[in-house]
């Protein structure tokens, strides 16, 4: 995981939206890692996304395009079933907070015991730590400035969902 040759890494994630604060973990990653893959998960379990998952892969692509070592792709079902299938060596997570360091372990080690790899945490900047998908949509819906919270691309898009609002928000 030291960047020697062939090491890759998969950053999965729900990515809606992508915020600064996974852009900077990819930033971080590519830096450690010969490649990055960022993995767009098809159905986050979490609600119905905002974005679609074309939407949210090519946000990704926009915000990544000075990373030539990085990659956007998709995955549905097990990750652990993707990586292997990618053969990635490692997987990355950003982590902001004690909370997702209690969640990130256990699923750290379930992915290892489905995989045979390895999850491998780097801590939040400071600055995103209180910064999430969730927290931005929900400031964002209630009508708050989030240009300081998402990259430029990603802010485009969400003002392009503010002026065109679903038929049932009418
Ligand atoms: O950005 P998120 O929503 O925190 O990302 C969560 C994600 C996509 C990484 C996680 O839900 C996931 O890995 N989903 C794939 C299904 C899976 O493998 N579940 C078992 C995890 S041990």
């Amino acid at each position: 995981m030291n960047g020697s040759p062939g090491h890759s890494a998969i950053y999965p994630g729900s990515f809606d939206p992508l915020t600064c604060g996974h852009l900077d973990v990819i930033e971080r990653a590519a830096q450690v890692f010969d490649r990055v893959l960022v993995a767009v998960v098809v159905n986050p379990q979490k609600r119905e996304p905002l974005f679609s998952l074309p939407e949210r892969e090519q946000m990704i692509v926009d915000a990544t395009q000075h990373l030539s070592n990085v990659d956007v792709a998709h995955f549905r079902g097990l990750l652990a079933d993707f990586v292997r299938a990618r053969q990635a060596n490692v997987i990355v997570k950003g982590l902001r907070v004690v909370a997702d360091f209690e969640s990130e372990m256990s699923t750290a080690l379930m992915n290892r015991s489905l995989s045979g790899v390895d999850t491998v945490f780097l801590p939040s900047d400071p600055r995103w730590s209180f910064v999430s998908s969730t927290l931005v949509k929900e400031v964002f819906n209630l009508g708050a400035d989030v240009a300081e919270y998402v990259p430029a691309a990603v802010l485009r898009l969400m003002q392009q969902k503010r002026s065109a609002p679903r038929a049932a928000e009418r």
